[in-house]
């Protein structure tokens, strides 16, 4: 069976079992505290608390996806013989829906029925007497029991690490697993299939979970939660019957694609990263030095490095366009590739400066490494495939070690060079040397907000924050619309700024749970990490009739009268769809 007829079966299955099918969400995820999408639940997050109600948005209390994923913790271990970075994750969930008995049913029925696939075993959760606040979660006695029932003989029990999935992000739904194994070609088990018990609410990281963080607890969610994953590519070599994804019908096209001679292991870096970049890039990421732009980088320089250049790498984007388009209509060729030759042009010039410099090192200290990166633009993956035998010693912690003290470093130096004086204030955002400058840094924040709503008024819901940087001078604000902003827009953008500073309208805050503040409808800037209460600021006489109202730390003023004239004095492009305006008021 094709990997296109899989998807499509498990989707149908699923639909025919009342799932309402719902489209994979971008790998930039809306989710500030996780950098990209690693896991197909990670869009219904708010469906699990009942935050959100799923039968008003699908129709139906459980859902089925096929959700693109990408995993970075395994980028280092791509081109042995199973681990990929982006990957395609089926799922079905249900939101107070079925429960476990419906949910393991399920899966075996596809399992045995559907795909006519053997089980080799199962895993249930052992159960734990000892999380961080004394919490006990019990042994998973009626998962193992529904197992049995249905013939699947070998259960295994296994802890906390393995069969307890979540949170994702900073808190989140979690709960005890059972994990379905079946026999690649290789005859060896693989994990296949995760199905997951969201039962409880934790308001920590996993790492916090699994180190028993103190004051942060397991609450059992009000609803019952399910939520399942199973990688496309595993099911699709077991069902195909080889020894490794890269033989399936998903990859061998790109691995057909390559030279004769290509090594094996480069062969399926080349192939995992080609993917991961179209969908990176036409999920609208670009190589940046920081966040999902560094991943895309690291992928693009690590192949370069490898020997990938334009031609090849547009032949694979060719296939993979071929593979996917129908499925995931967002993949943009032209973009892909152009994204890919921009960066192949940058990485060329200093990749060989760099190899100079490591041409005349020893042995590569983290230190010296480091400075390869700085200087010349070389990442980790890069050195250690140029000079393998100078960087035998060189580990990924220990450049990342390196790493984190450079950030450190700079944000410092850029705090010291503002002004020449210490600041008074630093948000980050906002940048002010003294009293006079704090009130008029505080003017123009307060206008910024103003901005971003006169801005969604005007030119439609498109318009999201992605950066902001508020000095004495102007504030410089980057939001997200595919085109240029034109004069008569941005006129009346500046009028309605205006007109809310006649209004002389109060400035406020409410505080309260971010949970709750997301409901009230106030904008937040997606990329920024949320703590468990935050505040919202409006302008106007109440939260629900307000004007605008947004997540903020402040400093505003009181009232808008206070702002001044504000006036645009600048509208530029940034990036692809990404838009600047600078700003002041008088
Ligand atoms: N969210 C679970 C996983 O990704 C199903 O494994």
């Amino acid at each position: 069976m094709k990997a296109d007829e899989i998807r499509k079966r498990f989707l149908d299955f699923f639909v025919t079992n009342g799932h309402a099918a719902v489209a994979s969400s971008s790998l930039v995820p809306s989710d500030p505290s996780v950098l990209l999408t690693t896991a197909g639940m990670q869009q219904f997050k708010p469906y699990y608390t009942g935050e959100v109600d799923a039968v008003r948005d699908f129709g139906a209390k459980s859902t089925a996806s096929c959700q693109k994923s990408f995993r970075t913790s395994d980028i280092d271990e791509v081109g042995d013989e199973r681990h990929l970075t982006f990957f395609e994750m089926l799922g079905n969930f249900s939101f107070g829906g079925y429960e476990k008995r419906e949910a393991i049913t399920l899966a075996f029925d596809f399992i045995t029925k559907e795909m006519a696939l053997p089980i080799s075993y199962v895993t249930v959760f052992e159960g734990s007497h000892s999380t961080s606040s004394g919490q006990a979660v019990p042994r998973d006695e009626e998962s193992a029991g529904i197992w049995k029932e249905l013939g699947v003989t070998d259960v295994r029990y296994e802890g906390m690490e393995d069969v307890f999935w979540g949170p994702t992000g900073s808190s989140g739904p979690c709960g005890p697993t059972t994990e379905i194994y079946c026999k690649s070609g290789s005859g060896e088990d693989t994990e296949i299939w995760n199905v997951v018990f969201n039962q409880f609410f934790y308001n920590g990281s996993r790492e916090d979970l699994l180190a028993g963080a103190v004051g942060k607890e397991l609450k059992p969610l009000a609803q019952f939660g399910v939520d399942t994953g199973m990688g496309l590519e595993r099911l699709v070599m077991v069902s195909q019957g080889t020894k490794t994804v890269f033989e399936t019908d998903l990859f061998l096209p790109l691995i057909t694609k390559l030279p004769t001679g290509t090594a094996e292991r480069t062969a399926r870096i080349f192939a995992d990263h080609a993917r991961a970049i179209a969908f990176l890039v036409s999920d609208g990421v670009r190589p940046m030095n920081k966040g999902a732009g560094y991943v895309l980088r690291r992928l693009m320089r690590r192949i370069i490095a490898q020997g990938m250049d334009g031609a090849l790498f547009a032949g694979l984007t060719r296939e993979i366009f071929k593979k996917y388009a129908v499925v995931y209509p967002e993949l943009n060729e032209v973009v892909i590739t152009g994204v890919f030759n921009d960066e192949y042009v940058k990485f060329q010039k200093t990749m060989a400066q760099g190899a100079k410099e490591l041409g005349r090192m020893d042995a590569v200290t983290p230190q010296a490494a480091f400075k390869l990166f700085e200087s010349y633009g070389l990442p980790y993956e890069a050195i250690k495939e140029m000079a393998p035998d100078k960087t035998a010693s060189l580990t990924r912690a220990d450049f990342d070690k390196e790493f984190e003290k450079h950030q450190a470093i700079s944000r410092a130096g850029a705090e010291k060079k503002f002004g020449g004086h210490g600041l008074i204030l630093d948000t980050g955002e906002l940048k002010a040397g003294s009293e006079e400058e704090l009130k008029k840094v505080t003017r123009l924040h307060t206008a910024t907000h103003l901005l971003q709503q006169a801005l969604r008024d005007v030119l439609g819901s498109e318009v999201e924050q992605r950066g902001s940087d508020i000095t004495v001078e102007r504030t410089r604000f980057d939001f997200s619309f595919a085109r240029k902003v034109t004069a008569e827009e941005l006129k009346k953008v500046e009028d309605i700024v205006n007109a809310r500073v006649k209004e002389d309208l109060p400035m406020t805050f409410v505080e309260m749970p971010l949970v709750e503040a997301k409901k009230t409808g106030a904008l937040y800037y997606f990329k920024e990490k949320y703590p468990d209460t935050v505040k919202v600021y409006y302008v106007g006489t109440t939260l629900a009739s307000a004007y605008s109202k947004e997540f903020c730390g402040g400093p505003h003023v009181t009232h808008t009268s206070a702002l001044g004239v504000f006036k645009i004095i600048k509208e530029e492009a940034v990036s692809q769809g990404i838009r600047r305006i600078r700003a002041t008021v008088e």
